[in-house]
Order: structure tokens, then sequence, then C-alpha cells
């Protein structure tokens, strides 16, 4: 970067600066300032040839920082010697995300459904599944209860779940265990989450075309300076998580199969947020690992393989601590189009200032909308949901 900000300013001076150099050129020939110009040209294409060719993270390149260059710099790292527990992880880390992956002759989307106990909306999930037999797996953890299944392709497939409490670890241990057993399945490459009160916003094909055909995860992620963001991180994250890396982000992903992986590799990071990241810590700071783990792990190991919004709507604009519940009276057409049409993310930050972030969802660089599934939905619109499935889903 030393070199190409050295070459940046040979190039601004050559350009000419406001001042008596400039106003002295002015009065030479023509022929002077296109060779000026030409030779500018070429400084400038030299600069983004190097940039590029460093893997630096140059203002010209679409693709935003290499990743070997991301695991050197990182802001932790610089000032500091990593630790053996660090290089070991990043060197774990790195592997998989160069690994080459085979893709699977009938690559399949796993769906990953966490919920305390029954699912009130398997009947609608039937409808999306239907004819798809092949194209996708589903995983239940429930919690609490057993659930009572009403539709064929929710039948055995209970995963072993454990106890989750909202807002602990517990909720990114269920996470892990439903990825560990979608990933036994070699030909699932998408692994989305969702939760009972998750409802599907498109035809199985149009969201099967979106997450197989895309390379990036849809894990949510802002920085939030505020008292919900960076006011729930703990010095006692230090050194391996340092505050100017905290993100923040729903917990509802769909991730691709390396990121999965990595999940199941890492265990230095994981072990951080499952001491110093939980509701009550220091006496005062609630800290929900869900909404903080995945977001801030990618958001240092992998910024450029994640879209950095999620897949899943929900409806913050009552700001109130839990998203608007969609009842059904609520339900009509005009809805959920009003849903599918959104094709940018916002963000919006805790501190008294509430900026907000307004970003296009670009899907392998097109804009296109942003949202394949919606919360919250209360079991009493199930009706309502199915009559309207196949109009809401016609494109
Ligand atoms: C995803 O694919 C696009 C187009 O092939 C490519 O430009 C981009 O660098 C890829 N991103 C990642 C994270 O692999
Ligand atoms: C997501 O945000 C990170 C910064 O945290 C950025 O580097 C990356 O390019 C973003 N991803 C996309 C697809 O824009
Ligand atoms: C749909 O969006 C329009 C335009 O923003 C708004 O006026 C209308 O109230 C919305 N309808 C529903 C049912 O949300
Ligand atoms: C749903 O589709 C049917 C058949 O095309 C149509 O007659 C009806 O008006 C649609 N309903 C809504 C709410 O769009």
């Amino acid at each position: 970067m030393r070199i190409a900000r050295a070459v940046e300013q040979q190039v601004q001076d050559m350009l000419g600066k406001p001042g008596s150099r400039q106003r002295a050129r002015l009065k030479k020939p023509v022929w002077i300032i296109a060779f000026v110009a030409f030779v500018s040209l070429f400084v400038l294409a030299v600069f983004v040839y190097t940039a590029q060719r460093s893997g630096s993270c140059s203002m010209f390149s679409s693709r935003g920082c290499s990743t070997n260059q991301i695991l050197i710099n990182t802001p932790s790292s610089r000032s500091r010697p990593l630790t053996d527990d660090e290089i070991a992880s990043h060197v774990v880390i790195r592997e998989i995300l160069h690994m080459p992956h085979a893709e699977p002759k009938n690559p399949k989307i796993a769906f990953m459904f966490l919920t305390p106990g029954s699912l009130p909306y398997e009947l609608l999930w039937e409808k999306f599944f239907e004819g798809h037999e092949g194209s996708f797996t589903v995983y239940v953890h429930a919690s609490r209860e057993r659930p009572h299944h009403v539709s064929r392709y929710f039948m055995n497939r209970d995963i072993h779940s454990g106890e989750v409490e909202w807002g602990k670890i517990s909720m990114v241990e269920a996470e892990r265990r439903l990825l560990a057993n979608a990933l036994q399945d070699q030909d699932n490459m998408q692994f989305v989450l969702l939760s009972d009160s998750c409802v599907p916003l498109h035809a199985f094909e149009y969201v099967y075309n979106y997450l197989i055909f895309t390379n990036v995860s849809f894990i949510d992620c802002f920085e939030d300076p505020g008292p919900h963001g960076m006011g729930r991180y703990s010095d006692h994250m230090l050194p391996e998580v340092d505050v100017k890396d905290f993100r923040k982000g729903s917990q509802w992903f769909s991730m691709k199969r390396q990121h999965a992986i990595i999940v199941m590799a890492d265990n230095l990071y994981y072990t951080k947020f499952k001491l110093y990241c939980k509701p009550g810590m220091e006496g005062n700071k609630n800290c929900y690992s869900d909404e903080h783990y995945l977001p801030t792990l990618f958001h240092m190991m992998d910024p450029g393989g994640m879209a950095n919004w999620s897949v899943t709507h929900a409806d913050w604009s009552e700001e109130k601590w839990h998203p608007k519940a969609f009842r059904a009276q609520d339900i009509s057409y005009e809805l959920l189009k009003n849903i599918t049409s959104i094709d940018e993310s916002l963000h919006i930050t805790s501190d008294e200032k509430r900026v907000v972030m307004i970003r296009p969802c670009l899907w392998n660089g097109l804009r296109r909308p942003c949202f394949l599934f919606a919360r919250k939905f209360l079991p009493d619109a199930l009706g309502n949901m199915i009559n309207l499935f196949n109009n809401y889903t016609r494109i």
C-alpha cells in the first residue's frame, strides 16, 4: 500500500495541483499537455495493476480485499504477534476457504428448523417443497418438546436436540448441531436456518436458484457503535476479538458449505463468545452470542464472502424489542408483495444518532429482491397463507 500511495502522490503531482506549476504549464504548447495526460494515464494503469496484484483493498477492485491479505492484516494482528491458537485457527480457516470444492451432481439445500416444539407452518412448507424431492433436506431441532408432524417432509427429520435459552450460547450450540447434522449430507451446499414462525416468500425453484448460484453466505452483519452493538462488547474478548471487529446481525442466516465447515472448525472464537458474550456479563451487559458470534467471526475471516444481509425478512418498523408479528387479519397479497419487492437492506445504529444505513441488495452483482423467507408469522395466519401461496409466489 505504501508504494501505491507514493505512486498516487506522483499521479496527483503530474495531474497538477492548484498552484504556480500548473499555471506555468498552461502557457506551454498543447502537445506537452497531451503528453502529460498520456503519462498520467500510464502511471494510473500501473498503480491499478500493482494494487490488484498485491491483493490490497484497492478502491478500483470490485472484489475488495483478498482473503490472504485480511488474515495478515486484521486490525488486532497488525500490532501484536498472534497467539499459538490464533495461528492454528487462521491456517485452518484459510485452508478451508481455499479448498477446491467438488460440485455435487445434485446440489441440495438444507432447511434447518430451530423450534421449541411443533411447527405451525408445516403445511405451507409442504406446498413449497412439493415436487422438488431430491433437491432439499429438512432438519428439525426441537428444544422443548417433541414436535407433532403433520407433513411427510418433516416426519423423522428431528435431530438430537438440547435445551435452548433465548439469548444464551445454547442458541448457537443448537445452530451448530443443525449444521453438523446437515453437513453429513455431502450434497448440501447451502444451509438455511429457519424458525417455527418463518414462511417462504417465493416458489421453490426461485429460492433454489437464488441460493445455489450464489457464492456468498447471507449472513447479516453491520457495525453498530451503540449500546446494542459495541456496547455489548467486553474487553475479556481481547486479544483475539478487538472491539473494532465486533459486529452485529440477525441470527437467521443462509450459509454456504465452506462457511458451515468453518463454524464446525472454530473453537477459539466460539469459546470467547461462550465465556464473555452472555446476558448479565459484567453485571449489566446483556450480550447475545447468537447476534454477534457469526457476524464477528466472518467479518474477521472472510468479509468479502458474505452478503451482510439476511434473506429472512423481519419487520422492525414498530421499533420494539421483537419484530412485528403478523396475524391472520394482516395477511394480504399486498403485504406479501410489499415484502418481496424490497431490494435494499436497512440497518439502524442503536446510539442516539440512529444512523440509517441503506444498501442495495446485490446478488452476483445484480440488484435483486433481498428476501426469500419472512418472520414472524403467528400460527393463526396459516390458512390465509396457504390460500395465497400460489398467488404471491407467482413472479
Ligand atoms: C463470486 O463469484 C463472482 C462471479 O463469478 C466473483 O466475481 C466473486 O469474486 C466471487 N466471490 C467470492 C467470495 O468467491
Ligand atoms: C460486507 O461487508 C464487508 C465489511 O464488513 C465488506 O468487506 C464486504 O465487501 C461486504 N460484502 C458485500 C457482498 O458487499
Ligand atoms: C405496501 O406498501 C405501500 C407503499 O409503501 C404502503 O402504502 C402500504 O400500506 C403497504 N401495504 C401493506 C399491507 O403493508
Ligand atoms: C390470485 O390468482 C387468481 C387466479 O389468477 C386471481 O383471479 C386472483 O385475483 C388473485 N388474487 C389476488 C389477491 O391477487
